[in-house]
């Protein structure tokens, strides 16, 4: 059997960075097999590593020590012309998207062929064949402020693949998307895989999207890969602490609200209602109940108030607590909340 050798092998990789008085091991002996046409997830929490992993794969970081063979390549033998080669093969996408904002959608696409010295001609034409993989032929003439996130997102990803890559890495790729244009995402990821046979690797701190599109799953807690695997398997018997994290604090694990914390929260119009509560409860992968609202939404902007009530799990809380601060939303905590 000469097709058992992974197409991505992840050996020993280690990375520090060193800063004026500090030093910061970001990966430590890392060491991962991924196979052709897998759709590989890598799950941590922030910090943990995984941004830094990504680009250590194309060595668009160099590792401090150890090293990545791609098919038959070790990059850590190659000079930086068969580098930029083997990153051709490469795409990668993030939650920022990072679209030219003064280029339209077709200029973007073909952005990376003219840099590989296309014609304009046949960049056009693969620009149309990427614009019809991702779903927005119609969109070619429009330009990114004109466009939703999600599809910001394809055509980021139409770029990616205008250079046929064998692998594709997205960072965070969904983080920047409410629930409904994430599933769309990762649908369009799915059918890339199965379609064109891409290798795809899944940079995220969401469980619900390992879940919803990974076959393995690696997870990584500062800097350690602490358990890696089929993703029902990890995700079903976790046994490392920081698989029990992820796992223990998804929605699924918190079906009851058991809390009596209550915070008020207060829109005074500067985000609207809807992808704040939205995002807060992908992002925080915690429910909450709203005991009681009293909000307008004027001209797609939210005003007025309303108590939730978090869950007893005191980080769970605060987590939720940060991330509604971080919206420009007013939080107080209300003690003993008895109604209004
Ligand atoms: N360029 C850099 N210089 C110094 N430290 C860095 C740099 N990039 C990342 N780090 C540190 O390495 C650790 C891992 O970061 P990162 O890979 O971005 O994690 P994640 O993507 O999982 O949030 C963090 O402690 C971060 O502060
Ligand atoms: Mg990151």
């Amino acid at each position: 059997m000469a097709t058992t050798v992974p197409l991505i092998q992840i050996k020993d990789l280690y990375k520090e960075y060193i800063g004026q008085n500090d030093k910061v091991v970001a990966l430590s002996d890392i060491n991962l097999n991924i196979n052709k046409g897998d759709i590989y997830g890598i799950i941590g929490m922030s910090g943990a590593g995984k941004s830094t992993l990504v680009r250590c794969i194309n060595f668009l970081e160099k590792p401090t020590r150890g090293t990545v063979i791609i098919g038959d390549k070790d990059l850590s033998e190659l000079n930086e012309t068969q580098l930029r080669n083997v990153r051709q093969k490469v795409g990668m996408i993030f939650q920022q998207f990072n679209l030219l904002m003064q280029r339209n959608v077709e200029d973007n696409i073909c952005f990376p062929l003219e840099i590989s010295g296309m014609r304009r001609k046949e960049r056009k034409k693969r620009a149309a064949e990427l614009l019809e993989i991702v779903g927005l032929s119609d969109k070619r003439l429009a330009y990114p402020s004109q466009l939703s996130g999600g599809q910001k997102q394809r055509v980021a990803i139409a770029r990616a693949l205008a250079t046929n890559p064998e692998i594709l890495l997205c960072d965070e790729a969904t983080s920047a998307l409410d629930p409904t244009m994430t599933r769309s995402i990762l649908g369009l990821l799915k059918d890339i895989n199965n379609k064109l046979g891409i290798t795809i690797i899944i940079i995220t701190h969401e469980m619900a999207v390992v879940e919803g599109i990974c076959d393995y799953v690696a997870i990584i807690d500062e800097g350690h890969l602490t358990e890696d695997g089929k993703v029902e398997e990890v995700f079903s018997n976790p046994k490392t602490d920081a698989a029990r994290k992820l796992v223990y604090h998804s929605n699924n694990a918190v079906k009851e609200m058991t809390g009596k914390k209550c915070v008020r929260i207060v829109f005074d119009g500067k985000s609207s209602f809807e992808p704040v509560i939205a995002n807060m409860v992908l992002e925080c992968r915690s429910q909450v109940n709203i005991l009681f609202a009293d909000t307008k939404n004027i001209k797609g902007k939210a005003f007025g108030h309303m108590v939730l009530q978090l869950p007893e799990d005191q980080m769970q809380a605060d987590k939720i607590i940060n991330y509604l601060r971080g919206k420009d939303v007013n939080v107080e905590e209300l003690i003993d909340y008895v109604g209004n």
